[in-house]
């Protein structure tokens, strides 16, 4: 599966995604990654592992402007799956539309709770014993979408931000491979706002 990663910032996600992918047997492979943000600590990464590394910037101009932009690049890459992977921009009906069920997201809580920005600190003030991350099919409507899979962790009492943060991000680390390697192998259909796994025991 010809994947490209979207990313604006530090590209943790990015690189367990490479890291899965370098094994020959994974059925997914990273074809490119682009990042709204020149400054993304990911396209270092990125390009030190020898995969294209692109910048595409959203700055001054229309979202329809960046997002033709985008597609062409995906369309030069050969792309036929996309990731975004800490990618901080909303993308639009049209964009969305046209990588259907071929686009994921994840996103560091137990969806539908906690959508947007803040999680971590909503999430202790809230005083959830339980939060964690969420692989999902991206739409329009932002973290929305149907769920691929989920990894819940334990909040404890003396959790930060940070560290309630730390602790999804390994979860995080663990649970994106773990979905590219279900859609590489074929076995995700999408059936209304679910998803099934094929060959899962569930
Ligand atoms: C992750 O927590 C991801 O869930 C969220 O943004 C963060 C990106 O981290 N969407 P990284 O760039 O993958 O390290």
């Amino acid at each position: 599966l010809r994947t490209a990663v979207l990313v604006s910032g530090r590209g943790s996600n990015m690189a367990a995604l490479m890291e899965a992918c370098a094994d020959p047997a994974f059925p997914a492979e990273i074809v490119g990654v682009i990042s709204n943000n020149r400054d993304a600590a990911a396209l270092q990464t990125a390009t030190d592992a020898g995969i294209p590394a692109l910048h595409v910037e959203h700055r001054g101009r229309s979202r329809e402007d960046f997002e033709a932009e985008l597609h062409d690049r995906l369309q030069g890459l050969e792309a036929g799956f996309l990731c975004n992977a800490g990618f901080m921009r909303i993308l639009t009906a049209g964009f969305v539309d046209r990588w259907l069920d071929r686009h994921l997201n994840i996103h560091p809580s137990l969806l539908p709770a906690y959508k947007g920005l803040h999680v971590h600190e909503r999430a202790i003030a809230d005083g959830v014993r339980f939060s964690g991350c969420t692989v999902h099919f991206v739409r329009a409507e932002m973290d929305a979408g149907p769920i691929v899979v989920q990894a819940a962790v334990p909040v404890h009492g003396g959790d930060t931000a940070e560290s309630l943060a730390a602790r999804v991000l390994q979860a995080e680390h663990r649970i994106y491979p773990l979905a590219l390697r279900w859609a590489g192998e074929g076995r995700l259909r999408v059936e209304g706002q679910r998803v099934i796994v094929d060959g899962a025991a569930d």
